[in-house]
């Protein structure tokens, strides 16, 4: 039985700014890489898909979409309890992984300049798109009388390394199952309007057709790169990255499971369709998908969920260190088991129906 968990209460760094949440293994992550080995990408196997992508990031679409209209212009205090703690930690969490892609893709549009033009401009439409993303859900959190810190946080954050094939497997998920997670909220919202609390929801559309682009230029970035879906160790890499961010997904919505349930949206049904579609829409960049239909599988995620419901509720508890340390082990060998047992779970090939209809 998964039971829902409480929001804590907001802590702040100063009036009004919010402390950054703790850094764990699932809060969004800030990233670096190798960009000389980008600059040197060699992207010919794929350049005109490539250049196509790019020309549809220059046309800027969404450059009039992100306007706080008069519907924002209120007060939001009426927004309570635990649906607001929720929510807040949404937008939170939100601005953070998409001051990341900021980050990251103005950085590696820096480094890039001289070397790769080209990537260097695809990269400076990517992080103009993630800081309106950003921006727009720091005025929301303001909205709330909090606001994140965004200097404070490029400051203070530690930068994960990634080799460049890590960079393009993960945010081309990222942005994917981005585009996931915000469309079907959207539609949900369209249909159930009696949810809408606050403005933001109506945005979702065109805002996921960014992520969406997003994603679709590091799918041609990585089958510009043969090695990336051609090699048997580009097909252990692909299981791998498909299984960690969906079991993380699962954990992140069940843990929120609140704030789902406050705009109606039941979390077990919208964590399994999101991770459906993902994995379904990552065929057309992977050699490999995982079978999401296997009968193990939405249950083996889960199990990894209440494994890390069951290692918070040791660390919060009394007990002495060493004893916390011992009573840790089963839960994570279970969740080391239950994500072995799905790795191991025989994938979908999707190179050999390539080029059919999807
Ligand atoms: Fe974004
Ligand atoms: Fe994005």
């Amino acid at each position: 039985m998964v039971k829902s968990v409480q929001t804590p209460e907001p802590q702040l760094l100063k009036p009004g700014i919010k402390a950054p949440v703790q850094e764990t293994l699932l809060t969004p992550r800030f990233y670096t890489t190798d960009f000389d080995a980008v600059a040197n990408l060699d992207i010919s196997a794929n350049e005109t898909e490539l250049r196509a992508v790019i020309e549809e990031l220059r046309a800027d679409y969404n450059r009039h979409h992100f306007v706080r209209d008069e519907e924002f212009k209120q007060s939001w205090d009426h927004v309570q309890g635990e649906k607001r703690r929720a929510f807040i930690d949404f937008l939170e969490r939100s601005c953070t992984s998409e001051f990341s892609g900021f980050l990251l893709f103005k950085e590696l549009s820096r480094r890039l300049q001289k070397k790769n033009p080209l990537l260097a401009d695809a990269f400076n439409y990517l992080a103009r798109d993630e800081a309106r993303h950003a921006g727009f859900l720091n005025k929301s959190m303001a909205d709330f009388n909090l606001s994140l810190d965004l200097s404070y946080l490029t400051k203070h954050r530690t930068y994960t390394f990634f080799p460049p094939e890590w960079v393009i497997y993960t945010v081309y998920l990222s942005e994917k199952i981005g585009y996931w997670r915000y469309i079907l909220v959207h539609r949900h919202i369209e249909k159930h309007p009696e949810y809408q609390f606050y403005p933001l929801f109506r945005k979702f559309e065109s805002w996921c057709q960014d992520e969406n682009r997003h994603g679709d230029f590091f799918k041609a970035l990585l089958r510009s790169q043969p090695k990336l879906w051609q090699s048997w160790k580009a097909r252990l890499w692909v299981r791998f990255f498909l299984l960690t961010v969906f079991v993380t997904h699962t954990i992140t919505v069940f843990e929120r499971a609140t704030f789902y349930e406050a705009i109606g949206i039941h979390p077990r049904q919208y964590n399994n369709t999101v991770i459906q579609e993902t994995n379904n829409t990552s065929a057309r960049a992977f050699p490999l998908i995982l079978d999401t239909s296997h009968p193990d599988f939405f249950w083996r995620l889960e199990q990894c969920f209440l494994g890390t419901q069951r290692l918070a509720e040791i660390k919060e508890s009394k007990a002495w260190g060493l004893v916390k340390f011992w009573r840790k082990i089963p839960p994570m060998f279970s969740i080391f088991s239950n994500m072995l047992r799905l790795y191991l779970i025989k994938p979908i090939d999707t190179e050999s129906t390539r080029g059919t209809v999807r």
